[in-house]
């Protein structure tokens, strides 16, 4: 059987929200619930037993995992408390290392040209020779990624595999596709497990889209 990659997420399907908690302050900025925290958090744990599986069996299995912050924090810490639980098939734990690259090219809800990094070349040396697991929040337009791993290569890691969360619908798409993908998305903008509109929304645990409402009230 052909099994896609990812969970299909449509606009058919959208959950409203009078079924879901949410935080008060958000009742007026967001439209409806695309993905909810539990079905998220099901998701994360069959990454995390994907991404074990394609591990080498090696002695002494390890992982640099890196977070990309801010908006791959939550998926970063629910994935990586997954990973901790899982073997490789022979039943060797995985030792992990924890890594944090700082990226943002995001004004309101539109993609700038720039991707401003902040990590430093020292910290980046330490990635010669290891495997690396990036962990993304969302791809969009794939730049950001493009860029990321452009930077990395300079470093020379051993491997370097990328999982993201969502993955956007979107004709401005450069063709990017991670190794590990939980969901595609519609295009349309959305917040919430972390992700943000101008720094708003981490706090709400579900995926959701934001309304007028709420790009009005958070705007830049
Ligand atoms: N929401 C939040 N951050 C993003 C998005 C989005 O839809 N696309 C790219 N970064
Ligand atoms: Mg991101």
């Amino acid at each position: 059987m052909n099994v896609a990659k990812w969970i299909d997420v449509t606009t058919e399907k959208l959950y409203s929200l009078d079924h879901f908690v949410v935080p008060q302050h958000y009742e007026r900025d967001i439209e409806s619930i695309l993905i909810p925290h539990g079905i998220i958090m099901d998701r994360v744990e069959k990454l995390a037993r994907q991404i074990v599986a394609d591990i080498p069996d090696v002695e002494e299995p390890s992982l640099v995992v890196c977070c990309v912050l801010k908006g791959g924090h939550q998926f970063f810490a629910d994935l990586v408390n997954q990973l901790k639980k899982l073997q490789t098939s022979s039943g060797r734990s995985i030792q992990l290392s924890l890594e944090f690259l700082k990226v943002k090219s995001y004004h309101n809800d539109t993609s700038t040209k720039e991707v401003k990094f902040s990590v430093t070349n020292n910290e980046l040396m330490y990635y010669k020779g290891k495997n690396l697991l990036i962990v993304e929040d969302i791809i969009d337009t794939g730049r950001t990624m493009e860029k990321i791993l452009e930077r990395l290569s300079e470093y020379e890691p051993a491997s370097v595999k990328v999982t993201s969360l969502l993955i956007k619908k979107t004709s401005h798409s450069n063709g990017y596709i991670p190794d590990y993908v939980g969901f595609a998305i519609p295009d349309a903008f959305v917040v919430g497990y972390a992700l943000d509109y101008n720094e708003h929304f981490r706090d709400l645990d579900h995926i959701a889209v934001i309304s007028e409402h709420g790009k009005q009230a958070y705007a830049l």
